[in-house]
């Protein structure tokens, strides 16, 4: 992790900062209000192409160098982007074959955002160009203090150039069309393939679609995507080596970028997050979600959240504004689970445009507003912890981990099990991955255990608790890691529809879950949907919803049967001691009642440390040093067994705090 240029030891804060939009007496209002909140960090120039190079191979830059001057007067660095994510209208016309056509054939024409196709050579040759006129003009200027490159990558095109680089990338991971034709089944409906320049990219099909072509699909979309990233990448970083590259990776079902892989080839691992949850709580926990996730894609060190909506929460399409307090809270829960900062989008709300309406740091009524006020009293609190999370990069330099999130607990996210979730033909259409794995991490959330999110495969020797929810592409490796838990005497607690497949998407023969039955000691003989609205009663209380299985018993021992339904008596959840440790196998989608009280009970039986007074909507997270950040999100005082001096108010507590509704603290161990 690089810090960006000049803000090594501060959190940063700011967002978006779109000047092309506003006329240039409106900059000099932006910079005095951003010094008034604290901002020191805003993302300049991701959506302005067509202002820089209004017509192709003419460049403005008077208005771009007068705005980098002006925030450098007033003390605000910037994290400058490539506008690469949004091609002027000329490229259109100019290329038209550089332009993204969906999987039914329509070739799609500017007017939004997006609109290429990134295995395009005009458009490659395009991005390289902008990149290195903006690098060579930029590589001086004091101001600069983080390459952004383009926006949230996550475009699809299905057109010529798009299949000639599949093919590519298919030949370099199949090496034959036998491995290929083995690989994607393809001797199922007549789709055996004598011919590479036969392979087309998932164009629309009359039925379901062959679901490996789809999943080597996303992994070629993700890698073809990262080539254009680490092409700029490198521009940036020939002509400014000491300036940090980062691009902000977008969260979502529709996201076909791999972050693991990406997340190698980033400075710092910056995250857009706009929670979508409207239960209550429901923003709260998914906010500690995406963090989690981020400090995981970030390999444990420091992170940032680039983007996040400052003032409302959009839940199915209607935005719902924050409530008081909400701004901070969500944002310091992101800085406790590891991210250097708290940006939104945007500075300045739109006038016109598709997002006119979305929410703002400045909104439409100014900034004599109680949404400005939020903003700027986050602003100050920030800087005033900026001293103290120093160590979070200080540590981090010099190889040390002091400041570092402390958990127990992994839980293993793998967005290919996602993709492959998503296929046709699949034994419910309702699977949810995101949602499976949300659930989990919401019960360690609110029992107040913090987790770590890990790769398939990753090394989880010092956890004493791994979960696995609904891992359905795994292999030996991603097996093999589990097991190590457990046969250091550790939990792991595995989901129904793990296993199921290889990471080929074919499924292990023998019965589910493939790679996991003798960790598990059962075999799944078969799945068992259970029909939409309807739930099954446990012997232990509590209830299973959306899917049941068929499980025959291979050493394991049953905790929990289903009490009614037809497979009434059958078990539902089981355990298996193996060498010390134990295998838990969970067969049903549980209540969070029922999660919640079987994951506790593992917790407890593995020695998981839960903070005193954290859960049910208290917040706490521990940094390996000792400081412990708390995030009262309910409307009741909570008591807290803390030590320390609070950061953020210079208060000090022996052994007691009280941490008001909707309130926060910091609180440092005494040195
Ligand atoms: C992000 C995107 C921004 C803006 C924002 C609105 O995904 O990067 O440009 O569109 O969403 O929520």
């Amino acid at each position: 992790m690089r810090a960006p240029r000049g803000l090594a030891g501060r959190l940063c804060y700011g967002g978006d900062y779109n000047p092309e939009q506003w006329p240039e007496d409106v900059w000099r209002e932006d910079v005095a209000l951003m010094r008034q909140c604290g901002v020191n960090l805003v993302t300049v120039g991701v959506f302005a192409w067509s202002r820089l190079e209004p017509r192709e191979g003419e460049y403005e830059f008077g208005w771009l160098d007068r705005v980098l001057d002006l925030l450098h007067d007033g003390g605000i660095r910037v994290s400058l982007a490539t506008p690469t994510a949004s091609p002027p209208p000329w490229f259109t016309f100019a290329y038209p074959d550089a332009l993204p056509e969906t999987a039914s054939g329509v070739r799609l024409r500017h007017g939004s955002r997006d609109t290429y196709c990134a295995s395009a050579p005009a458009y490659q040759e395009a991005c390289r160009r902008v990149a290195s006129v903006l690098a060579q003009r930029y590589a001086d200027h004091p101001a600069l203090a983080l390459w952004h490159v383009h926006n949230e990558y996550g475009t699809w095109c299905h057109c010529g150039h798009v299949a000639a680089s599949f093919r590519r990338w298919l030949r370099d991971r199949y090496g034959s069309l036998d491995a290929l034709n083995e690989a994607w089944t393809t001797s199922f409906w007549s789709q055996h393939y004598a011919d590479w320049e036969h392979i087309l990219p998932p164009r629309a099909t009359q039925y379901l679609a062959n679901p490996s072509q789809l999943l080597d699909f996303r992994r070629f979309v993700s890698d073809e995507l990262l080539t254009r990233f680490v092409e700029q990448r490198d521009i940036l970083k020939a002509s400014t080596p000491d300036v940090p590259v980062t691009t902000n990776f977008a969260l979502g079902p529709w996201v076909p970028v791999n972050q693991w892989r990406w997340a190698r080839e980033v400075d710092i691992v910056a995250i857009d997050h706009y929670p979508s949850s409207g239960d209550s709580l429901g923003a709260e926990e998914e906010t500690a979600f995406a963090a989690d996730l981020a400090r995981g894609f970030a390999g444990g060190a420091p992170w940032l959240v680039m983007e996040q909506a400052p003032h409302h929460i959009t839940v199915r399409g209607r935005m719902r504004p924050k409530s008081p307090g909400q701004l901070a809270r969500l944002s310091l829960s992101y800085v406790a689970r590891g991210s250097v900062g708290a940006m939104f989008f945007q500075w300045r709300a739109s006038r016109g445009g598709a997002e006119m309406f979305h929410s703002a740091m400045v909104p439409h009524a100014g900034p004599a507003t109680r949404a400005f006020a939020e903003v700027a009293a986050f602003g100050t609190e920030l800087s005033r912890l900026s001293e103290r999370v120093a160590t979070a990069f200080a540590g981090q330099a010099s190889g040390g981990f002091a400041s570092r999130v402390a958990a127990g607990v992994a839980l293993v996210w793998d967005p290919e099990s996602w993709w492959a979730l998503q296929g046709p033909g699949l034994p419910a259409p309702d699977l949810d991955y995101w949602a499976a794995v949300r659930s989990v991490h919401a019960s360690a959330w609110r029992i107040g255990v913090t987790v770590d999110v890990v790769a398939p495969g990753a090394d989880l020797s010092h956890y004493r608790v791994v979960l696995v929810p609904c891992l359905f592409l795994a292999d030996q490796s991603a097996a093999g890691a589990v097991e190590t838990v457990v046969r250091q005497g550790g939990h792991a607690v595995v989901w129904y529809l793990s296993g199921v497949a290889g990471t080929d998407g074919r499924v292990h023969p023998g019965g589910y879950p493939g790679p996991f039955r003798d960790l598990l000691g059962l075999q799944v003989e078969q799945h068992v949907p259970l029909p939409e609205g309807v739930s099954v009663a446990l012997s232990t209380g509590g209830s299973g919803s959306l899917w049941s299985e068929l499980l025959h018993l291979r050493g394991a021992t049953v905790v929990a049967t289903y009490a009614d339904g037809d497979l009434a008596g059958e078990p539902a959840i089981t355990r298996h001691a193996v060498a010390g440790g134990v295998a838990w196998y969970v067969a049903t989608h549980l209540d969070d009642a029922a999660r919640d009280a079987l994951l506790g009970g593992v917790f407890r039986a593995a020695n998981v440390p839960v903070e005193p007074g954290a859960g049910g909507g208290v917040e706490l997270v521990r940094r390996r040093n000792g400081t412990v950040f708390a995030i009262n999100h309910t409307s009741r005082e909570a008591q807290l067994p803390l030590c320390g001096m609070d950061v953020l108010t210079g208060s000090v507590a022996n052994g007691e705090l009280w941490l008001g509704p909707g309130r926060a603290a910091v609180v440092a161990p005494a040195s």
